[in-house]
Order: structure tokens, then C-alpha cells, then sequence
């Protein structure tokens, strides 16, 4: 983090109190959230137990609250049985059947709505196509969709059989895809023909044939919706269209209801090895913080229309558009595209027409709409949200303002979410109704989670305002479980830089005078690129798959929209190359890039340099290199650079 966003956050000194019209409505008013806090400091585990019998259907109660004895492989409500698909379908179609489920909006315009009842029987058929298939509990199912609702319907029609799912975003290249259906072991993989994004047309199908032409052997059917209408090919007796694999299946399916600890999902994420990591989480832990953080970060109730931008690619679509909303009964708004297409102002339209209540998007959304004007939302009759949310990474003040002011009309209070794929939920956020806001903070530990600050010996930091490692200190219900295929990453990853006693976040942060907590970065070489989490060894790996290229390092500079942008410093094998020859090379690399991990991750900037600064060891002085990229002074000692002169050549002078 620069200097200037640290001066910027400790200078913001505005805080909102929470409206009074709204704590008025509110589910958790103060005097709720303070017998909750009382609660939880009380009895840790009760609370949880409690909340779990309450908050869930159970198909067999649980007596077992929190099972330490492998601890920090933790188990939560290990002797209960449950059943995801249940919790999101089944017990509302008594009451509600009819109740929209989802409203779903396609990048060209196409509108369809779903109800409970035409949810829980397409989410069956789906189930029962899998079953015909052989897939039963803890197979492993790849979902490389759209945002449209059948990739909600097939999250749910795994979840119904017990099958794990694992959703690859459809922005990844088939070679990420290959690599997660392979360290997966799937054995099924649904795609779609395509999917609009920016008037254009994503070739889903076409990628999911190059992934599984180049290995991915587990797999052995591939499911196909029609969605685009883009000409695809299928192989016969591999390939299935979606409609001809629901074609004559009962829309009824006896979910398979499994213990608590039985793995919901996988979800890869990047961390800071080339190899991303599967996220395992488990069935009620998973279900039940997502429920829970529904209802009380947004405050949900019965009549509200819930949008949550994410695509169910990351995990934010995980919790907030499947599980969390569909559990607590909500009517969910999914749409396909881009936000600018056609121009900036197709969310507030979108808000607009379906009578959004609660927004969820991105700071990289807000800056990026921020860009286009305040005249675009003041088109659009925005009276019916009562509530936003951010996620992702830290949202800056101004954008926090812009945000507040032009959509929410100075009347709705933000919701700043900071939890990670990891946390399977929300974590620390104000709870709408009772704490105040201040820009750029995502507030304090919601009830149940013991967040801290601690510094590089494992001790508290109790100073305001003096940085350190987040960490969480006490188990909850949704944390991940491991990393599919290897513990032992689970362990040092999360939890050895502390002898097991926290769950490390990996990022850094600070609490101000008033216990808020304020989130710095990351404090290991991830970067997120609006939102988007990467690794810079992932990208530094597909820049070597390049014959041409003999080593590359990867830091991030700050950028106005993204957040963060991908900055490579790339040596070829032979000649540095300059002027005409550098540019055109440059652009070559990055679609290279592009087309090794997906869209995502172009590179923004590329410098060509004859090699990297190095310390005797051979450690990359990669902090050298994040100092060049941002334009900021080299602070470092560089009298153990072998070629001092390089430090021109870096810095794009030589
Ligand atoms: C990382 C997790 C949480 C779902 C989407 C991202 C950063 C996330 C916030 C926030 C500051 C945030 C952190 C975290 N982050 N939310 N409200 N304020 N930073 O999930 O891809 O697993 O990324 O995103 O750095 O560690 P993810």
C-alpha cells in the first residue's frame, strides 16, 4: 500500500451513523447485536450450536457442536445430517412455492424468472440426470458456466446428490480449466455453447474441447446448455445437450442427506505458488454462515430483491448468489454481462425495472461506473434500494462517497464485506442497523468471530493505527476445511506462521481508536486486479511456458479502476528487445498470457530487461521491482546488485 491511500485512510475521519428510519426495521437492532456479542464471548460453541439448530434444516440433529481433536483441521456439527439443496428448495415450497426465486437477466435483454417451484424441479431433473449417469455422494462435478440460472441449477443438483461441485469461471482459459477438472478428479463437466460479455460471445464449449483434448482423462460426460446459439461440436457418446439429459426425468429427487463435514465444494483460488488451491468447504458449516450473514449483513427480508453482482465463478457468487439468498428464501437477480453494455448505466436500469432492494458489487465496479459521470444513475429511479454492499478489495473513500451519495441517495447505508473464498462467508462488516460507518473500514467482527491485529511475533497490536496480520483466533462454522489433495498446504498456509494458535488471512490491516478495522493489502504476493484474486507466480509461470521467454517477475502497481494492476518484467532468451521490435513483443506476451490463464490476467504492463535484480542468493528483490513499477524511490540497499546499471534499464530509462 502506498503512502498516499495510508494518509488517505487515517485522514478519513467521517462516520456515518446507521439511519434511524433503518435500525427502526432492522432484524438486528443494538440491543441484539450486544446479546449477541455478550453470547458468543460467553460460550463460543453454544452460540454456534445454537444459531446452527435454528438457523438450518436438519434431516438429523447434530449433538456434536465443535470437534477440536485434529485441530486446525476443525469439524463443526460432525454427527448431524443435512442436505444443502434442501435448505435452499424444499422448505419453501410449502409456504412460498411461487415466490421468485431468481430473475435473470441476459447481456441482450432476454428476461426469465424462476420460482421455488420451478427451481427445486429443474434443480431435480438436473439430479436425477446425474444419477442416471452414475454420479453419486463425493464425485466430483466442474460447473464452466455463464451467469445464467442453470449454473445455479447445477450447483444445487450436485448439492442434492452430495456430488462436490466445482465451479471454474467461464473468464478462465481451457488451460486453467484442465488444471482444476484434473486436480479435481471430475468426472462430469457442464459448460454451455457460450455466453454474451460485452457483446461479444465467449466460446465456453470450445474451451471446455481444447481442456479435455489436452488430458483431464476423469472425465467421462460432458453436459452442454444451449444458451448463445454459437455452432458447436459434440462428440458423440462424451457429449450431451442439457435439455436431452433432463429430457424425461421426474422433477422429483429424494435429496441424499449428508453428514455436516461432507464437502459442499471445491474452489480453486490462487495463493502465492504457481499451483492454485482447491478451497474445500463442508455442507453445514458452509450453509450455515452463508445464511446467517445474509440475514444480518443485509439485513434480508421477505419482500427484498437481492443483487449480488458476482458471477458464481468466485465465491461471493457462491455465498450470495446461490446459497446465502436461496437458503433465507430471497428472490436473487442474476445477470450475464458486462456492466457498461450497452453503456454505464445498465445496472441502475437493470436496479430500476426489477425493483432491486439490496445491491452487492465490487469497489473495481463502482470506480469503473464513477468514471462514465453522476448523470448516468441520476437517470434511473434508484428509490427502491435500501441497502448496499462492497467486497473484494478495500474500497477507497472517494468511490465509498460517490457510492453512497449517487446510488444510495444518502439514504442507505454500505455494507463493506471483507471475508476471503477461504472464510466461505462474510466476517467483519457492520451490521446495517447498529454500527456506524466510515468509509474505506469494513467496520467490525460480526458475532462469533474473534478477529485480531497481531504483529511478526504473534502478539496483539493494540495501538491504533500500527499494522499487522489479520488473523482470526477461534474457529468458525464456515471456515474451509483443507485444500483438496494436500493438508499439508492447509497447515502451512493458513496456520503454521503462528504455531496453529490463528487462522492467518494474509492480509495486513490496522484497527483505529474505535476497534475498526482497516484493511491494508495483502501481505504475501497476491494480487487482486478488480477483485480478481491472482497469484504472481501463476502469471510468472504462464510468461516461462513461452519458448521465448528466460524469466519473469510480476509485481502489482496501483491502478485507478482495477485496484490493482499486473506489471511483468520479462527477459528473453537472446537480445533484449527495444523500440518496435519491445512493443510488438510486448503485445504478443500478453495475449499469451491471456490465453494461458484467461482474460483476467493480461498483463498491463511489460518491461524487457536483460535479466532481474537479484540478491546473492537469488532471491528476486521483488520489492525493488513493486517500488520501479509504482514510480516510488528505491529505499532499498542495492550495493549486492551484481549489475547496479540494471536499475536503469528497470526503470524503462536504459
Ligand atoms: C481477499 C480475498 C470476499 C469475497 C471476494 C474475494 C480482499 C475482500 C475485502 C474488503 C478489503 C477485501 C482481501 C482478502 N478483500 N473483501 N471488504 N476490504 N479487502 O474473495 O478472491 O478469496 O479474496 O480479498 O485481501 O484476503 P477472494
Amino acid at each position: 500500500m502506498t503512502n498516499k491511500t495510508l494518509d488517505s485512510i487515517l485522514l478519513e475521519g467521517r462516520v456515518f451513523p446507521p439511519p434511524a428510519a433503518f435500525t427502526a426495521r432492522a432484524r438486528i437492532r443494538p440491543a441484539d447485536h450486544e446479546r449477541l456479542l455478550a453470547e458468543a464471548q460467553r460460550d463460543h460453541e453454544g452460540f454456534w450450536g445454537r444459531l446452527a439448530r435454528e438457523t438450518l434444516a436438519w434431516h438429523k440433529p447434530f449433538t456434536v457442536t465443535l470437534d477440536g481433536a485434529d485441530a486446525p483441521n476443525f469439524r463443526w456439527f460432525t454427527d448431524g445430517e443435512i442436505n444443502a439443496a434442501y435448505n435452499c428448495l424444499d422448505v419453501h415450497l410449502k409456504e412460498r412455492p411461487d415466490k421468485t426465486a431468481i430473475i435473470f437477466e441476459s447481456e441482450p435483454g432476454e428476461v426469465r424468472a424462476l420460482s421455488y417451484r420451478e427451481l427445486a424441479a429443474q434443480v431435480c431433473r438436473l439430479a436425477n440426470a446425474l444419477k442416471a449417469d452414475g454420479i453419486g455422494a463425493g464425485d466430483r462435478v466442474v460447473i464452466y458456466m455463464p451467469m445464467v440460472p442453470e449454473a445455479v441449477i447445477a450447483m444445487l443438483a450436485c448439492a442434492r446428490i452430495g456430488a462436490v461441485h466445482s465451479v471454474v469461471f467461464g473468464g478462465f482459459s481451457a488451460h486453467s480449466l484442465r488444471n482444476r477438472i484434473e486436480d479435481a478428479g471430475a468426472r462430469v463437466l457442464i459448460t454451455a455453447d457460450g455466453s454474451h460479455r460485452a457483446g461479444k460471445l465467449v466460446e465456453l464449449k470450445a474451451a471446455a474441447d481444447e481442456a479435455l483434448a489436452q488430458g483431464c482423462a476423469s472425465v467421462g460426460k460432458l453436459i452442454v446448455l444451449r444458451h448463445a446459439g454459437n455452432r458447436v461440436d459434440m462428440r458423440p457418446g462424451r457429449d450431451v445437450w442439457w435439455s436431452d439429459a433432463v429430457a424425461g426425468q421426474p422433477d422429483h429427487c429424494a435429496p441424499v442427506f449428508v453428514p455436516s463435514e461432507h464437502p459442499l465444494f471445491l474452489l480453486y483460488t490462487s495463493g502465492s505458488t504457481g499451483r492454485p488451491k482447491g478451497i474445500q468447504h463442508a455442507t453445514a458449516g458452509f450453509l450455515l454462515g452463508a445464511k446467517l450473514t445474509t440475514l444480518w449483513a443485509f439485513d434480508l427480508r421477505d419482500d427484498d430483491v437481492f443483487w449480488c453482482t458476482a458471477d458464481i465463478g468466485w465465491v461471493t457468487g457462491h455465498t450470495y448468489v446461490t446459497y446465502g439468498p436461496l437458503a433465507a428464501g430471497a428472490t436473487v437477480v442474476m445477470y450475464e454481462g458486462a456492466p457498461v453494455h450497452p453503456d454505464a448505466g445498465r445496472f441502475w436500469d437493470i436496479c430500476q425495472r426489477h425493483g432491486v432492494t439490496i445491491f452487492y458489487t465490487a469497489p473495481t465496479a463502482i470506480r469503473a461506473l464513477m468514471k462514465h459521470g453522476e448523470d448516468i444513475p441520476a437517470r434511473y429511479d434508484l428509490s427502491k434500494i435500501r441497502l448496499l454492499g462492497s467486497v473484494g478489495e478495500p474500497i477507497n473513500p472517494e468511490a465509498w462517497i460517490w457510492y453512497q451519495h449517487n446510488i444510495g441517495r444518502g439514504r442507505c447505508p454500505i455494507v463493506d464485506t471483507w471475508w476471503q473464498t477461504e472464510t466461505g462467508a462474510t466476517l467483519i462488516a457492520p451490521l446495517p442497523g447498529v454500527v456506524p460507518t466510515k468509509p474505506g473500514s469494513c467496520t467490525l467482527p460480526l458475532p462469533g468471530i474473534d478477529a485480531a491485529i497481531v504483529d511478526d511475533d504473534g502478539n496483539e497490536v493494540t495501538d491504533p493505527n500500527r499494522g499487522g496480520f489479520l488473523v482470526i483466533r477461534k474457529p468458525w462454522p464456515s471456515m474451509l476445511r483443507t485444500i483438496w489433495g494436500d493438508n499439508a498446504r492447509y497447515l502451512s498456509t493458513y496456520w503454521a506462521r503462528f504455531g496453529n494458535r490463528y487462522y492467518v488471512a494474509g492480509d495486513t490491516a490496522h484497527r483505529d481508536r474505535d476497534g475498526y478495522f482497516w484493511v491494508m493489502g495483502r501481505a504475501d504476493d497476491v494480487l487482486k486486479v478488480s477483485g480478481h484474486r491472482l497469484g504472481t507466480a501463476e502469471i510468472e509461470s504462464a510468461f516461462v511456458a513461452n519458448p521465448r521467454v528466460a524469466e519473469a517477475a510480476v509485481v502489482g502497481r496501483p491502478h485507478e479502476i482495477k485496484g490493482e494492476a499486473i506489471f511483468a518484467y520479462v527477459v528473453m532468451k537472446g537480445a533484449r528487445p527495444t523500440g518496435a521490435q519491445a512493443g510488438a513483443l510486448a503485445a504478443e506476451l500478453r495475449e499469451w498470457v491471456a490465453r494461458e490463464l484467461g482474460a483476467i490476467a493480461r498483463p498491463d504492463d511489460i518491461r524487457f530487461a536483460d535479466n532481474l535484480p537479484k540478491t546473492r542468493s537469488g532471491k528476486i528483490m521483488r520489492r525493488l521491482l513493486r517500488a520501479i513499477a509504482r514510480g516510488e524511490a528505491i529505499t532499498e540497499d542495492v550495493s549486492t546488485l551484481e549489475n547496479p546499471a540494471i536499475l536503469e534499464q528497470l526503470r524503462g530509462e536504459g
